[in-house]
């Protein structure tokens, strides 16, 4: 069928499987071409469909050749109507991956879910014996919690008070003001418990308790900072409080994997365009005027660069350079002060008439759209794509 963008806000209910597949390619190329490292060799990755979670796997497999194990929660396709973007990635990665000699198998279903972890267990147990990384890069918007069964939602407040600012409608390039309410009653405790660090510290538990966690095991969690600009809808906010929880979490973890020595991190990661990021008010503006001004210092990366950064210049350093929270910083490059002094400086002048010429609300766009497959270069669109593809290491 002939497969074009149906977007409804900040979301895309459609994606082109030929597109994701480029995308993926273009990855694998962009981690080939960087030096191989002696990193991981038995990779479990948690959210592993798209956005930092894929280009993780990616830089696992073809950094240092691991069999990766990616765990996802996606909509396959149906006749006639397209799969969502992680499966077609998904897809693409494994069969290039099979091609390339390399194990890759995948799990699609609830990672907050207590049969979801025995199935991974289970496929660990079977295939690897042990695992020497886990990535943790969910984001989900809602939380089944396995053993009470409380459905929790997250979401995105400032704390305290009205936060009033500008933002921007990417499709249009509107420029306006938004409020957001503070948050209320229970809103804090429910986004900490989808988005703070209980569930990463479930699966610790379980896979050291079953033995599937090799000696000197490594788990990385991903976090935000931001500028002031965000922060009162960020990081003072109720996802800021999941990220306090979860970057405090790294070190509970770490206490509790003693018996291997094993470490847990949590690496802050550069704003970017992904399915997460586009929901959040106030982000899109921020992001436009950060990738002209990154854009510009020749400094832009997206997922794939930040995570090749990560794996080759932090994780794999023999003293892993952290801040003094105890944190990876891959943010670095974005929270160089000359790059948030222009940053705030258009922030000013920001207004749609003048966006267009000192943002780069094309590049939000594009990455946007790419997210799903679409307007990706090289791709012919109007050429016919079968939108029924299979994941061919899907685990039933
Ligand atoms: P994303 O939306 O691209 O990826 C989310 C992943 O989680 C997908 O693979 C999805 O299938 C999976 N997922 C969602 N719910 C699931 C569930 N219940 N069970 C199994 N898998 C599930 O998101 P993105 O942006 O890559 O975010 C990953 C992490 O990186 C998040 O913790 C986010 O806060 C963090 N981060 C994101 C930044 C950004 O600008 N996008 C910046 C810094 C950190």
């Amino acid at each position: 069928m002939i497969i074009e963008p149906r977007t409804r806000g900040f979301i895309c209910l459609t994606a082109h499987p030929v597109g994701c597949e480029q995308n993926v390619l273009n990855q694998i190329d962009y981690i080939k071409s960087k030096s191989k490292t002696d990193g991981p060799k038995k990779v479990l990755v948690i959210g592993a469909s798209t956005g930092f979670g894929l280009a993780s796997r990616i830089a696992s497999a073809y950094k240092s050749y691991a069999a990766t194990i990616g765990l996802f929660f996606e909509k396959p396709p149906k006749e006639g109507r397209t799969a969502s973007p992680g499966w077609y990635n998904s897809a693409a990665f494994e069969k290039q991956a099979h091609k390339d000699g390399l194990y890759a198998k995948s799990i699609n279903g609830d990672a907050f879910s207590n049969e979801v972890k025995a199935q991974t267990l289970q496929l660990i147990k079977d295939d690897l014996g042990q695992i020497d990384v886990l990535i943790y890069s969910l984001a989900s918007p809602v939380r089944t919690h396995p053993d009470s069964g409380e459905r929790f939602k997250s979401v995105l407040k400032p704390i305290g008070g009205t936060f009033t600012d500008n933002t921007v409608d990417f499709h249009t390039g509107e420029v306006k003001e938004i409020s957001i309410e503070p948050s209320s009653g229970d809103d804090i405790k429910n986004t900490v418990a989808v988005m703070g660090g209980e569930d990463w510290k479930m699966w610790i538990d379980q896979l050291n308790a079953a033995g599937v966690l090799s000696k000197d095991f490594k788990t990385v969690a991903y976090s935000y900072i931001g500028p002031s600009l965000t922060e009162a809808v960020y990081r003072k906010g109720t996802i800021g409080a999941a990220k306090d929880d979860l970057e405090a979490t790294a070190f509970k973890i770490t206490d509790t994997l003693k018996n291997i020595g094993g470490k847990a991190y949590v690496s802050v990661n550069k704003a970017l365009v992904t399915q997460a990021s586009s929901a959040i008010p106030v982000i899109p503006l921020y992001i436009s005027l950060l990738y002209k001004v990154m854009k510009e210092e020749g400094i832009h990366e997206g997922c794939i660069e930040q995570i090749e950064r990560l794996f080759s210049e932090r994780l794999n350093a023999a003293n892993i350079p952290l801040d003094d929270a105890g944190r990876i910083r891959i943010d670095d490059w974005e929270m160089r002060d000359d790059v948030q002094a222009k940053v705030l400086e258009l922030w000013k002048e920001a207004k749609t008439e003048t966006l267009p010429q000192i943002g780069d609300l094309d590049g939000y766009k594009t990455d946007f759209f790419n997210l799903f497959g679409f307007e990706v270069a090289g791709v012919d669109y109007d050429k016919d794509a079968n939108e029924m593809i299979d994941i061919p290491g899907l685990q039933a």
